[in-house]
């Protein structure tokens, strides 16, 4: 359907999010064709800045953009033309919910995006209802972190419910607004290939790496109430597992995506007490070289106390117990400071059952299907090939490779482009539903728990480089590597 014309209310719209994120997403839609012409942005905000602040700020937010490159001036002039702050102190002066009624159109859609911490997501939402601003068509963002355990979760979807219908609540996790992401899914059910061979059967084991160079930055008072489970495992990670792991939706839709993923939520096995031990592994970055640059280590970033048990990488191994996963790890790992960045899912097929090739059952690295998230998005399998040569048969790994950089002359939007557009056309798909973000803390919880309780503390690792050591053996003890060691 055409896009409806919308007010998007950004709570937070000055602030980090908004600015490094949204403006510029939405200045892309814009030019791009995809804003209603009568849309209009409020950024709602309690620092008093005028509109022309404001667009000041968000110009300069948007030349700064790497994926906007060159701005079009017309196009800046019409977006920044939408523009417009409100004041609003939660708890404080009630002024400013009568300035934004003022600020909203009659008749247009209406989007409240909550870019602000949680604890007050659900007075932000009584302040919307009080005010009278919530009409039924209504919609709310929520941006993570969607609590950091299971109750505050539902205490915070609580609060939000009490205001908005489920069905008009859109919980972000931006990892489903990358291309490579939603390629999964294509990859897994737009062709025969791969289906008949996706279960424990064929595959040996799955490895989901998220790794970043960048450390915690700026960000350590929120990274110390949070660590690397809670800011990457709990929702980016078990996402992808999802996707991979899913049963074939029978529809592209709403529900029928949401509830295959709420299935394999429900179907992790779960780790508890000693479990924990053998199957996790917690690392913190300590001093060190990446690329290039003598950066920190997490104890001395500041803005958080010197002492300190917060991860900023996990590795564990997780099962889906159910009819077609079983017996088959699903290895996860995401660490900040690491060597380089890289996000992938790999998927390792077992070795044929019978060698005809001295030298092939051992053939590192063959039968493996690489879908990389970031950087030079693509897929490729690696399949054994003959090296050419008149002298003893000698095999080794070769990959047939998919990029999308060289495949399709368009740019790959920005995550935060394609879940925006989505929220503006009302089609929540991408978003996570209630019931699967309590199913991810349900699982996540004990973990946490046993480590609070029985330790180990997190394991030092110095920065770039492979993460701690304890990775390698979790996986290494049954002859397996992740997937760069081979
Ligand atoms: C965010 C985390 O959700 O995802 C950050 O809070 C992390 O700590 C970021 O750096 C990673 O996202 P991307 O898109 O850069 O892989």
């Amino acid at each position: 359907p055409p896009p409806h014309p919308t007010d998007l209310v950004i709570f937070g719209g000055t602030g980090d999010l908004s600015m490094r994120k949204l403006l510029p997403s939405l200045y892309l839609l814009d030019r791009d064709g995809h804003l209603e012409e009568r849309t209009r942005v409020v950024a709602a905000s309690r620092n008093g800045l005028t509109d022309a602040d404001l667009r000041d700020k968000a110009d300069a937010a948007i030349r700064g953009h790497n994926a906007v490159q060159v701005v079009e001036p017309e196009v800046m002039r019409r977006f920044l033309g939408r523009l417009s702050h409100v004041n609003i102190d939660v708890g404080g002066d009630p002024t400013g919910w009568a300035d934004l009624a003022d600020a909203l159109t009659p008749g247009h859609d209406r989007v409240f995006y909550l870019a602000v911490p949680p604890m007050i997501s659900g007075a932000l939402c009584r302040g919307l209802r009080d005010a009278d601003l919530v009409t039924p068509e209504s919609r709310v963002v929520m941006e993570k972190p969607l609590g950091r355990d299971l109750a505050s979760s539902q205490e915070i979807n609580d609060e939000v419910g009490a205001v908005f219908d489920e069905s008009r609540i859109y919980r972000i996790d931006h990892y489903l607004g990358k291309e490579t992401v939603q390629n999964l899914l294509v990859l897994r059910f737009a062709n025969v290939l791969l289906e008949p061979l996706w279960n424990s059967r064929w595959i040996d084991h799955v490895q989901i790496t998220v790794a970043e160079t960048v450390g915690v930055g700026g960000r350590r008072g929120y990274y110390e109430t949070s660590g690397a489970m809670r800011d990457m495992v709990q929702n980016h990670l078990l996402q992808l597992l999802c996707l991979t792991a899913m049963e074939p939706p029978s529809a592209y839709d709403r529900d029928a995506v949401r509830d295959e993923k709420l299935k394999v939520l429900r179907a992790l096995r779960p780790l508890t007490g000693e479990s924990v031990a053998e199957h996790t592994v917690r690392g913190r970055y300590t001093s060190g070289t990446v690329r290039g640059e003598e950066v920190l280590g997490y104890l001395d970033e500041a803005g958080g106390p010197a002492v300190s048990d917060t991860e900023t990488f996990v590795a564990l191994k997780a099962e889906v117990a159910n009819w077609r996963w079983s017996g088959v790890p699903f290895y996860l790992r995401t660490g900040k400071r690491m060597s380089h960045a890289r996000s992938e899912i790999v998927v390792r097929f077992k070795d044929v059952p019978h060698t005809i090739f001295p030298g092939a059952a051992s053939l590192p690295g063959a039968g493996a299907l690489v879908i990389r998230l970031q950087p030079d998005e693509g897929i490729h399998l690696t399949m054994p090939a003959k090296v050419p040569g008149a002298g003893t048969l000698r095999l080794r790994p070769v990959p047939l490779e998919l990029s999308f950089a060289d495949t399709f002359a368009t740019r790959s939007p920005e995550a935060y482009e394609r879940l925006l557009r989505d929220v503006l056309a009302g089609d929540p798909t991408l978003f996570i539903r209630r019931d699967e973000v309590e199913a991810a803390w349900n699982w996540v919880d004990p973990i946490i728990r046993a480590w609070d309780e029985l330790g180990p503390a997190p394991e030092p690792y110095p920065a770039g480089g492979p993460g701690p050591e304890g990775a390698r053996r979790l996986v290494g003890s049954t002859g397996r590597t992740w997937h760069e060691e081979e």
